[in-house]
């Protein structure tokens, strides 16, 4: 007997986005707990998480069994504290009421060395504002982060990209002067004008900061970079408050041309033991493009994530979109992630983005519903970050109902820390396969070609055997039992996500 999906009917009538079917069911008024089940943060250093959860408001958060000395405000869900300095595990169970019922869910705090135990999740201003950014689109983000609900899925960083600091020789007023004080330490441009009370205005909200620099002299867009000044910058970033470091390659070529494995890692070994000396956690994202097989060594020298591909916002569009080909490299990188540590394929554009190749500036994103509902399901599936770059300030529902699926985003968070393998990948079809912990396993069926078409695969293929529970993650759907294949009938572009448990 076979599997059949049986709502693609409709779903074949969504094609330019903004008029298709929306997947997600809208969340309801009883608190839902979101949020990854572990996380992990270092001995003694502060300790900042916003609890996410929809619902109706006002709701009331409360938490058992937090470390001594710990806050949570009961209304926002708003813990701070300092992490305990001995290592090993804190079981923490966090509630959430209103008048329309409560939720409980399990959070495990792993003290130690290891950060990011699931991929991290947020936003960056780069594909939306680029060189523009300022202080006031950064606090606006953040803002919007709550406001549109995407904190409540566990959407938590705010990352600053390139371009906050002093572009030397720049005749703009706003970007150019001195890129250091007379002690050597980093200037912000006129654009940013006081970082520690813009990572104030984000942690105030729960949220988390990142920022953005090179090893080299200069950053990609010729602002001013860390080479010779890495300590200082470092510890200036941890004194600011930032949560997250991106480190971009750019101008270091021209620093150092050898190009073996050991050269490659220097200056992020550089980095990434400065990080782990400063008195809070820095998560390090690496960014140079995949070269010398970076997810291989990526973690030993203190990064999280790395990005292993050039960048997506350039990928040219073949018969597919672009943001496809970047996956297609990324997927079969699978081995080498894990908890800590994440291929990074770069991030999620839709809604509106500044498309690199023509405008910068942000237009409405060219791809079907089909196609994005794809995208944030391949980046879920691949374990990766889920950093949405669109414009905070233009989230519509249909791109929220992309971005903020909490069964989908449960793939991706699946504390098991998996990266999905390869079942199968032709001209036309795509099948990927994620285990998670407790024995499910996440199956993404995604129709590659450009008319509908059913996509099969077999328990042969899936490593399954009897028969086995099959959920809709994205439609939050039981669809009943299978046995020997899954099988979805999929729109051009489409896809099906199915999370089997009980095999
Ligand atoms: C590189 C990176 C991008 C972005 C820009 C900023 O191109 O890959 O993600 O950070 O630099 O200049």
């Amino acid at each position: 007997m076979s599997f059949r999906h049986t709502g693609l009917i409709l779903a074949l009538a969504a094609s330019a986005w903004g008029q298709g079917e929306l997947w997600t069911p809208k969340a309801g008024p009883k608190p839902q707990l979101n949020g990854p089940a572990v996380y992990g943060a270092r001995p003694g250093h502060p300790f900042l998480y916003r609890i996410p959860c929809t619902g109706q408001r006002p709701m009331s958060f409360s938490a058992k069994g937090m470390p001594a000395g710990w806050k949570l405000d009961a209304a926002t869900g708003i813990i701070s504290g300092t992490v305990p300095d001995k290592t090993g595990p804190v079981e923490i169970v966090f509630e959430a009421r209103n008048s329309a019922g409560k939720d409980r869910r399990n959070f495990r705090l792993e003290v130690g060395d290891q950060l990011s135990l699931t991929p991290q999740m947020g936003w960056n201003h780069w594909y939306t504002h680029y060189e523009r950014v300022t202080d006031k689109t950064i606090r606006n983000a953040a803002d919007a982060m709550v406001a549109s609900g995407m904190a409540d899925y566990g959407y938590y960083y705010v990352s600053i990209d390139d371009c906050w600091m002093v572009k030397p020789g720049s005749t703009d007023l706003e970007l150019g002067g001195p890129a250091r004080d007379s002690a050597g330490r980093i200037l912000m441009n006129k654009r940013f004008p006081d970082m520690k009370a813009l990572t104030d205005f984000i942690h105030a909200k729960g949220l988390k900061a990142g920022t953005y620099t090179s090893p080299g002299p200069k950053t990609c867009a010729g602002f001013e970079g860390a080479y010779q000044h890495e300590e200082m910058d470092a510890r200036t970033f941890a004194e600011w408050g930032f949560d997250l470091l991106k480190y971009d390659w750019c101008s270091y070529r021209n620093v150092d041309k050898d190009t073996s494995d050991a050269a490659r890692q220097k200056p992020y070994k550089m980095m990434g033991d400065l990080l782990k000396k400063q008195p809070r956690d820095i998560v390090m994202n690496l960014c140079q493009y995949g070269m010398n097989n970076v997810s291989s060594w990526g973690a030993a020298v203190g990064g999280q994530s790395w990005r292993t591909t050039g960048d997506l916002g350039l990928e040219k569009d073949t018969r597919l979109p672009g943001f496809y080909s970047i996956a297609f490299k990324n997927m079969v990188l699978d081995k080498y992630a894990g908890p800590g540590a994440w291929n990074d394929p770069d991030y999620i554009l839709i809604g509106w983005y500044g498309d690199p190749r023509t405008t910068y500036v942000p237009q409405k994103a060219k791809f079907t519903a089909h196609e994005q509902y794809s995208y944030m399901s391949l980046w879920s599936l691949m374990a990766s970050p889920l950093f949405f770059s669109g414009d905070m300030e233009k989230l519509d529902e249909f791109t929220l109902n992309v971005l903020c699926n909490r069964e989908i985003i449960a793939i991706n968070q699946d504390p098991l820390g998996k990266q999905a393998r390869v079942v199968r990948k032709t001209e036309n079809e795509l099948v990927l396969a994620k285990p998670l912990a407790g024995g499910g396993l996440a199956v993404g069926l995604f129709n590659l070609s450009d008319a509908a078409a059913p996509v099969e695969a077999t328990f042969a293929d899936l490593g399954l055997a009897g028969s086995v529970a099959v959920r809709d993650a994205w439609r939050y759907k039981d669809l009943g039992k299978a046995q020997s294949k899954l099988r979805a009938e999929l729109a051009a572009r489409s896809v099906a996500v199915y999370r089997i448990t009980g095999r």
